[in-house]
């Protein structure tokens, strides 16, 4: 079922998000759900705050393929890079943001089994991006500069 993507503003996004301790069948809703208002809204990840729930999950969905992150954690963040952004919940705004080249997360699937993967270039930034959803932080706080976009 596609949810609505909460926009900015709304207090869920600024939230320190809540560690998922129950790996149900209401996880896997939410999880199906998150994949298929991600397809619909054509975006390249998307985080549970962003459907209106406070818990530690986020998805992505970059060249290297579709992934669940449940209870993610960075191992390490290395090198540089300085690309734009935008957020399925910050309509219509794109802006710069610096971030690593190169990152480590370990994660669990929605089985509660533990994983980790190394990400780079543009799929590390999806991923530093929803992580950052996670801790009520948005792309906006950190751009030197946010602009609208046309459609
Ligand atoms: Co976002």
């Amino acid at each position: 079922m596609i949810r609505e993507i909460v926009q900015i503003g709304d207090p869920v996004l600024r939230k320190k998000c809540e560690p998922v301790k129950s790996f149900d069948r209401e996880l896997a809703v939410l999880l199906d759900d998150m994949k298929e208002t991600l397809k619909a809204a054509e975006g390249a990840g998307l985080a549970a705050p962003q459907v209106g729930v406070p818990l530690r999950v986020a998805v992505v969905d970059v060249e290297e393929g579709y992934f669940e992150f449940i209870n993610p954690v960075f191992v390490w963040q290395k090198g540089e890079q300085y690309g734009s952004e935008g957020c399925l919940s910050v309509r219509g705004k794109t802006g710069n943001v610096l971030r690593p080249s190169k990152v480590k997360v370990v994660f669990s699937d929605r089985n509660g089994d533990r994983y980790s993967l190394v990400a780079h270039d543009f799929f590390a930034r999806a991923i530093c991006h929803e992580l950052d959803h996670l801790d009520g932080v948005l792309y906006t706080d950190k751009a030197d500069k946010v602009r609208t976009v046309e459609d």
